[in-house]
């Protein structure tokens, strides 16, 4: 500290001398034995005897004028390089300045991405206001099929592509499928919206994270060991996975994944009702039907997808009992996270 102090004085000495080295080039130039200011009063020498009256007051008050902001400046110099100590206290602690936390949904989403990075798993990621095609149509939710029923979301336009604002992140699976080479092996986190209405289990706002796994030979076992070894990262090394037979458009076969209840260890309590099992994420084999879709030959390639709710994954980590907490910007609620990194 002390160091630092004595420091920062010589550093302001030598800027001190700098600038009266700068105000002294000033002095020179106008008023020094050739300065511009000397130099006319050796030219007054030989205006005509009529002006010299006139000129010579005007001349006079250019030498004052010079004279003054010259002392100006000297003088604003010393007044404001007083010696530091004087004028300030460097030894006084500083004042407190109240550092925020992570919001637990960015907390759970890296520790979601983290974990999937281990894996080999990259980052992708997609624009929130998306069109049909990719929320959908791409993902084999034909245009009049009732799956879309469930994905209800606010349109922004008509047409024949209707943008939209995107229901779920699978629409960046759809962009990686465009335009990256194979095999792909991404994480894609992101915003999404529905028209629900808001209550303590859902929202018209929450956030994803989606995985996608194409390559040759991949196989509805790959998928149950990704899974199982995400769930023990992020829950545990006890936990366990179940996987029940379910229906999306855009997965053949697809199932909905349970992880054991962390509460209670499976046995039953208020969390899981009872049943020792939470659902946490949707997955399956991606349908051949949006390989083909997009440009992906699926005689050759196989691939899994999974996507899973952020808000859900917290609410089950910390034991939030509504999901509006996480929006509502409550400080009372947000400093609960503040401790953890
Ligand atoms: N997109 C689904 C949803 O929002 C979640 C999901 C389920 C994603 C299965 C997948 C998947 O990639 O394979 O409800």
């Amino acid at each position: 500290m002390k160091e630092k102090i004595e420091r920062l004085l010589a550093e302001i000495e030598e800027l001190k001398a700098q600038k009266e080295q700068e105000i002294e080039e000033i002095r020179v130039k106008l008023l020094g034995k050739k300065g511009s200011v000397t130099q006319l009063f050796d030219e007054f020498r030989d205006v005509l005897p009529e002006q010299k009256r006139e000129l010579g007051q005007v001349l006079n008050k250019l030498k004052v004028a010079a004279n003054q902001k010259i002392e100006e400046l000297k003088s604003f110099l010393e007044e404001n390089q007083q010696p530091v100590e004087s004028k300030y206290d460097l030894t006084k602690p500083g004042d407190l300045v109240e550092l925020g936390g992570r919001h637990p949904i960015s907390i759970t989403r890296d520790e979601i991405l983290s974990i999937f990075n281990k894996f080999g798993y990259v980052l992708a990621e997609g624009p929130e206001i998306e069109d049909d095609w990719h929320v959908f149509g791409a993902l084999n939710f034909p245009p009049e099929h009732p799956a879309r029923d469930m994905q209800d979301t606010f349109f922004i336009s008509g047409g024949d592509n209707p943008v939209l604002l995107r229901t779920h992140t699978s629409s960046v699976q759809v962009r990686a499928m465009e335009k990256m080479k194979l095999p792909i092996r991404i994480v894609c986190p992101g915003r999404v919206f529905r028209n629900e209405a808001i209550s303590a289990r859902a929202h018209c706002i929450f956030h994803q994270v989606e995985g996608l796994y194409i390559d040759t030979k991949v196989s509805f076992a790959d998928l149950k060991q990704a899974v199982l070894l995400f769930v023990r990262e992020m829950f545990g090394e006890d936990a366990q996975i179940r996987l029940r037979p379910s229906y999306f458009p855009f997965t053949e076969p697809s199932a909905e994944v349970d992880v054991s209840c962390n509460i209670c260890k499976g046995k039953g309590c208020n969390i899981c009702k009872g049943t020792g099992w939470l659902e946490i994420m949707g997955c399956g084999m991606v349908d051949p039907n949006v390989l083909e879709a997009n440009g992906i030959d699926s005689k050759v390639y196989t691939g899994f997808a999974f996507g899973m709710g952020i808000e859900r994954i917290a609410m089950l980590k910390w034991q939030v009992k509504d999901l509006r907490h996480y929006f509502e910007n409550d400080i009372r609620f947000l400093k609960e996270f503040e401790t953890v990194i």
